[in-house]
């Protein structure tokens, strides 16, 4: 009954006039690039399940930073291989660890370049879980004392934003009242608010050796089947005063970046993770694919979902092909 009069098409006929009714874009200070960073100097590890992907030491570390900064890239998110893995993940918070040198490096290399850290205990604890065990059981509480050093700590070295994974119950309160009391009210917390117990990070726990030796992480991270919980640690977080809320994985959880950006006024960031970017890679690598069209696809549906921040190994990557296409 609308038809002859109302044809879509007419405003999809030239590159210019679809351009001008486009409504949602990816831009380069939207993308945040994740880095795996060990001791040594000169290392450059590649990740065999992550092509493209590498463990750096800190000095390698600092080259990387600074090409992202001149690649338009705002900000970094650190993740680290530490010398020594024990019990309770007291690496996490030993200043002269990879992630704090880093920290320090970076910031006087590249000072503009906006530092996350990746505030977790699972790849600096003996056993691989995110917390501290009392025999099987992963414990809430006194891991965020632990937690709550490690964010102090990576402040310490000069990180801009805070970025808890480990999905323990109030450890955004916890890590802001570290901050506050010793002076790091300007340190801002990205909260993995709705992180799922997801089979997509598969090769991340091979990039960051942080794979649980035993049991998995469901006690801990989030359902895959559940939204409304996604809505009430969003809530909790937002009381605990986070700064940024993120869903995690990305790709599978559409659904839950729009149902989580509906019910804040903060910024939403999701992290496109290790599986989703294996996935692509594999295929590309095959001829499968076009990498760059399935990748831009992918972030602008995750833009598109409500993302104002994508945390992706394409990021680089991204920030060339925007060049190329403006
Ligand atoms: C640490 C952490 C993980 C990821 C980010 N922080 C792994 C996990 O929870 O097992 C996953 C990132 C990715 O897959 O790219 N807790």
């Amino acid at each position: 009954m609308y038809f002859p009069k109302l044809r879509p098409r007419r405003l999809r006929q030239t590159e210019t006039l679809r351009k001008m009714v486009r409504e949602t874009s990816l831009a380069v200070c939207d993308m945040i690039y994740p880095m795996f960073v060990s001791h040594g100097r000169g290392v450059k590890t590649p990740v065999p399940s992550m092509p493209g992907v590498f463990q750096f030491s800190v000095d390698v570390a600092v080259q990387e930073a600074v090409e992202c900064a001149s690649l338009g890239l705002p900000g970094i998110i650190l993740f680290g291989l530490p010398a020594y893995k024990d019990e309770t993940g007291s690496s996490a918070y030993d200043p002269e660890e990879a992630v704090q040198q880093a920290v320090k490096a970076i910031k006087k290399a590249v000072p503009e370049l906006i530092i996350i850290t990746d505030t977790c205990l699972c790849e600096y604890t003996s056993h691989g879980h995110c917390g501290l065990l009392d025999g099987n059981i992963v414990q809430n509480d006194a891991t965020l004392e632990v937690l709550a050093r490690v964010a102090l700590s990576h402040a310490r070295a000069g990180a801009d934003v805070v970025a808890p994974s480990d999905m323990m119950d109030g450890r955004v309160g916890a890590i802001r009242k570290a901050l506050d009391e010793n002076g790091f009210e300007q340190v801002a917390i990205l909260s993995y608010a709705v992180k799922y117990a997801s089979a997509f990070y598969g090769p991340f726990r091979d990039a960051a050796d942080s794979a649980p030796m035993f049991g998995d992480r469901r006690s801990y991270q989030m359902d895959p089947a559940n939204i409304r919980e996604a809505i009430k640690e969003v809530q909790q977080d937002l009381a605990e005063g986070a700064d940024i809320v993120m869903v995690k994985p990305a790709l599978a959880y559409l659904d839950v970046i729009r149902a989580v950006k509906e019910m804040t006024t903060i910024p939403v960031a999701t992290y496109n993770v290790s599986g989703e970017y294996a996935m692509v890679k594999a295929a590309a690598n095959n001829g499968w694919l076009n990498e760059k069209d399935i990748v831009m696809e992918m972030l602008l549906s995750m833009k598109r979902a409500g993302a104002d921040l994508i945390l992706t190994y394409f990021a680089k990557d991204v920030a060339r092909w925007l060049k190329e296409t403006d």
